[in-house]
């Protein structure tokens, strides 16, 4: 837990009075798995415990400037007033069968996923130095030129 100053209000002329509003930020930092293990559950975990805060509080969930390896589907949805700060790699596993296995249904031109993500005021921030890589190569080759 963080307190961190989120308004503050300051009268000005002669009234030195000052109102600060101290509102509670919870704070998760992920830590990848260790020797390229599955990091999934670990964000799946950040974004429970620090993705979900009723206003005025905000959470965030930090990604370290590291690899993150994902092996495993993730839903990470109906998340509230959370800022994501992302330093550094995910990186999705190319176990196709897996996914094929086990991909989220989107509910939209019959397509699924492997991280179903969503919610509201939620801010992204990359610094400008990070990737999503999904692998994607690994799929084009394996579907041949076909589409989906
Ligand atoms: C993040 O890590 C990469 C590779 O280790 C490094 O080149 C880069 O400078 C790092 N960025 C920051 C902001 O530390
Ligand atoms: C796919 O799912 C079936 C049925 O649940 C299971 O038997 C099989 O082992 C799974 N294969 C992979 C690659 O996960
Ligand atoms: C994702 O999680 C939400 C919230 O728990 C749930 O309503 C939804 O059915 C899940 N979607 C899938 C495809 O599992
Ligand atoms: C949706 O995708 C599945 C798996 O590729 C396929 O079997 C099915 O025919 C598709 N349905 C539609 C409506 O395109
Ligand atoms: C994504 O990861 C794959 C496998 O490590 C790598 O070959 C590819 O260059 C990466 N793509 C980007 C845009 O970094
Ligand atoms: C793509 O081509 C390879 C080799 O010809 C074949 O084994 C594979 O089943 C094809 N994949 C699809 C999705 O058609």
């Amino acid at each position: 837990m963080y307190a961190s100053l989120l308004a503050a209000l300051s009268v000005p002329a002669l009234a030195v009075a000052r109102t600060v509003v101290t509102v509670p930020e919870r704070v998760c930092i992920v830590e990848p798995c260790a020797n390229g293990g599955d990091s999934a559950p670990a964000i799946i975990e950040a974004f429970e415990k620090c993705g979900h805060n009723e206003e005025p509080s905000r959470g965030k969930v930090v990604f370290r400037n590291e690899t993150y390896n994902i092996h495993s589907v993730m839903n990470t949805t109906g998340l509230k007033n959370v800022d994501v700060d992302l330093n550094g790699l995910l990186l999705w596993d190319t176990n196709i069968p897996y996914w094929l296995n086990h991909s989220l249904p989107v509910g939209y031109q019959n397509q699924s996923s492997a991280w179903l993500f969503g919610g509201e005021n939620i801010n992204w921030d990359g610094h400008g130095q990070a990737t999503l890589n999904g692998s994607g190569q690994v799929w084009y080759t394996f579907v041949n030129g076909t589409n989906n």
